[in-house]
């Protein structure tokens, strides 16, 4: 076999790639650099190699498209919006991602960032650390909300939405969920307590909304000023999918007025966030920098994924995760 080249905008965990360095087919290069590849670098790469694997934060366009040798990219990410997919049809390159792998992470992050706004769990850890707890215990100090028997909208019930889904059972608490088609098996899976509903709906009774759809044409700014608008005063908004799914200045302003009572992030308009982003400014947000997927064990499991369908393009075999037919 010839040998194949392979570009990664970026290192990835180490222990996977093992299989790929033992394997004289492969030649692996890597930007090593602190700062992102810029696209002059993307293009004279891709003039170069037969497959790029890609970050979800590479803005795989047009350009990078025509410059690519061979007709693979290999996305390290299930959400794959940062690849101009109509030109990758167009000019006959496939695309994969990695799902799968990363839904029990990414779900624990979203619940991580619910109980933790719920909680105040950041304003109780810098209460503790800037020497403000003086007295033993207070009877009102950093008042929280209750999780137990409150209802909790998923919008997406895709394989996070579940994953999300699961662990509300363990709260006890009454589940709404939006989704294109119904989930019937997941619902007989589930039991009593889920119910599929309208967005309008959904966001009118929910306590907790956490949102789990890719971005898509159609999801884009999906939640917007009328959104926030139907929400509860004491309701609790996660976003650990894209941040373009939600208007960002209809979302700071729902905070600012307290239209709604806290929020989660882990997706940005522009990442990493700006340092003058109004966000900073409010108490009622926990903000993380995009780590839905980021524990060891699913980093691997991405890469893993990654070599699957990089082997079985090469082999010709059908790809495990094609996302674009190419
Ligand atoms: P998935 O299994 O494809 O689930 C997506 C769900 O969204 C599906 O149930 C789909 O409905 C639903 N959906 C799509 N368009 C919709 C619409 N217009 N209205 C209502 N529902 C709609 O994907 P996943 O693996 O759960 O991942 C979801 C997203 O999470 C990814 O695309 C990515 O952007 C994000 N993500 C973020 C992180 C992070 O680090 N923060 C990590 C992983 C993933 P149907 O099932 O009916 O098609
Ligand atoms: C992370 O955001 C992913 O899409 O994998
Ligand atoms: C709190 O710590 C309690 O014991 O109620």
């Amino acid at each position: 076999m010839k040998t194949i080249k392979i570009f990664f905008t970026r290192k990835l965990p180490e222990r996977p790639l093992q299989e790929l360095y033992q394997d004289s087919d492969f030649e692996l290069d890597f930007w090593t650099e602190e700062h992102p590849i810029t696209k002059m670098d993307l293009c004279e790469k891709a003039r170069n190699s037969d497959v790029l694997v890609t970050l979800l934060s590479d803005n795989i366009d047009r350009e990078v498209l025509t410059s690519l040798k061979g007709n693979l990219i290999a996305q390290y990410a299930v959400g794959v919006d940062n690849i101009d997919f109509d030109t990758a049809n167009e000019l006959g390159i496939r695309v994969t991602n990695t799902p799968g792998v990363l839904t029990e992470s990414t779900a624990d992050l979203a619940w991580t960032l619910l109980l933790g706004v719920a909680r105040r769990l950041i304003e109780a850890d810098n209460y503790v650390r800037k020497g403000l707890w003086k007295i033993p215990w207070g009877p009102k100090l950093l008042l929280g909300v209750e999780l137990t028997n409150k209802t909790l909208g998923i919008i997406g019930l895709g394989r996070i939405g579940q994953a999300v889904a699961r662990r509300a059972k363990g709260f006890k608490m009454h589940v709404l969920y939006t989704s294109r088609t119904e989930k019937t098996d997941f619902e007989q899976e589930f039991g009593e307590g889920i119910r599929k509903t309208s967005l309008e709906d959904l966001l009118v009774q929910s306590d907790f909304i956490t949102v789990h759809v890719p971005l898509t044409a159609e999801t884009r700014s999906m939640i917007g000023k009328k959104a926030f608008s139907l929400m509860k005063k004491t309701a609790i908004f996660i976003n650990t999918a894209r941040a373009a799914v939600v208007d960002e200045t209809a979302l700071f302003s729902a905070l600012r007025h307290h239209q709604i009572l806290g929020v989660g992030l882990d997706v940005f308009h522009q990442e990493p966030l700006n340092e003058e982003n109004s966000l900073l400014k409010l108490d009622n947000v926990i903000l993380a920098p995009h780590i839905g997927s980021a524990t060891t064990e699913t980093r691997e499991k991405m890469v893993e994924i990654v070599i699957k369908n990089i082997k079985a393009h090469i082999k010709g075999e059908s790809l495990p995760n094609l996302v674009v037919k190419g």
